[in-house]
């Protein structure tokens, strides 16, 4: 049985292997054939944070792969009042077939999966948002940017940073972070993406400058400036990051073919623009689609390693 903490803990040819999955799924749907994967089987959503695509990417997704998905938000399940990770995680993993978590630690992820008897997916902790990126991967695929892309992340040191560092550790491609000093990445995160970029031939370079991180670059992303669980910062992070928005002068560095990822939410005028957003570059909304393909993929793939 394999569970999805974070990409760290998958090869090239597994992460290829769950996008390509989904993109067979998305073309069976988009073809109007939907195959019950998960017939009587449940998938529990726990929400310790707000969501919105990963909420309905997830319970729409199960739904169309013949299963049932529960909502347990942290406001409504004993979790949020204190019953133990271990006790919670041995209740839900005998009633259901999965749990994806959102959640602040990613030691509570952990413990919650060393007490599982089910696939625990990660949907968002402080450290990690690998899911989001199984489908800007694929969004990169259906644009035709990901042979050899070089991408330029621009504002915080984040569980998105951390995710981007991962996936380009592993498949082997460009990746340029520019964060202001004092929010780079995690010192951790960044030594086990630099030993797997040694073996991959992934090039990674961190900076301070976005305009020397957009340079050339065929992607150009961002993630808000405050994560959840930050808001009390938000105005001294909003200082903090003056020069590291994305706008129009900042994409005209980039390729000009060069495409626009933001994971959503944005927050126009800080780390983007609206210009950009709205822009003939940005595939925003295609990417917020294809967390639910790129996910289905994922629950089918993970099925398939404990049946
Ligand atoms: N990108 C993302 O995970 O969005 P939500 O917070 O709306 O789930
Ligand atoms: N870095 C953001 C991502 C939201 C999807 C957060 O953690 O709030």
């Amino acid at each position: 049985m394999r569970h999805f903490l974070t990409l760290k803990d998958y090869t090239k040819e597994e992460i290829l292997e769950i996008i390509d999955l989904g993109l067979k799924i998305k073309r069976d749907l988009k073809r109007g054939e939907i195959k019950p994967y998960f017939p009587n089987q449940t998938l529990a959503m726990i929400f310790e944070k707000s969501s919105t695509r990963t909420r309905v990417s997830f319970e729409t997704g199960m739904y169309q792969l013949g299963g049932h998905a529960l909502f347990l938000s942290n406001r409504d399940i004993h979790l949020g009042r204190g019953e133990p990770v271990k006790d919670t995680a041995r209740v839900i993993s005998s009633m259901c077939d999965m749990v994806m978590i959102r959640t602040f630690a990613q030691s509570m992820l952990e413990e919650f999966a060393s007490h599982s008897k089910v696939p625990i997916i990660n949907g968002l902790t402080d450290a990690y948002h690998p899911v989001q990126l199984l489908a800007d991967y694929m969004t990169m695929i259906e644009h035709g940017h990901a042979d050899n892309p070089v991408v330029a992340y621009v504002g915080d040191g984040n569980n998105m940073t951390h995710s981007w560092l991962m996936l380009a550790s592993k498949l082997g491609f460009e990746l340029r972070i520019a964060t202001p000093k004092g929010y780079e990445v995690d010192d951790v995160v960044l030594a086990d993406a630099l030993a797997f970029a040694k073996e991959s031939g992934a090039v990674i370079t961190m900076m301070h400058d976005p305009k020397a991180a957009a340079e050339g670059a065929t992607v150009v992303t961002t993630d808000t400036w405050a994560s959840m669980g930050q808001e009390d910062e938000k105005e001294e992070r909003i200082r903090a990051f003056k020069g590291f928005i994305v706008d129009e002068a900042l994409m005209h560095r980039a390729d000009k073919n060069a495409i626009f990822l933001h994971c959503l939410p944005a927050y126009r005028e800080q780390e983007v623009s609206e210009s950009v957003l709205e822009g003939r570059q940005s595939v925003v909304f295609d990417e917020a689609e294809n967390r639910l393909h790129a996910q289905k993929g994922l629950m089918v793939w993970l099925d398939r390693q404990y049946r």
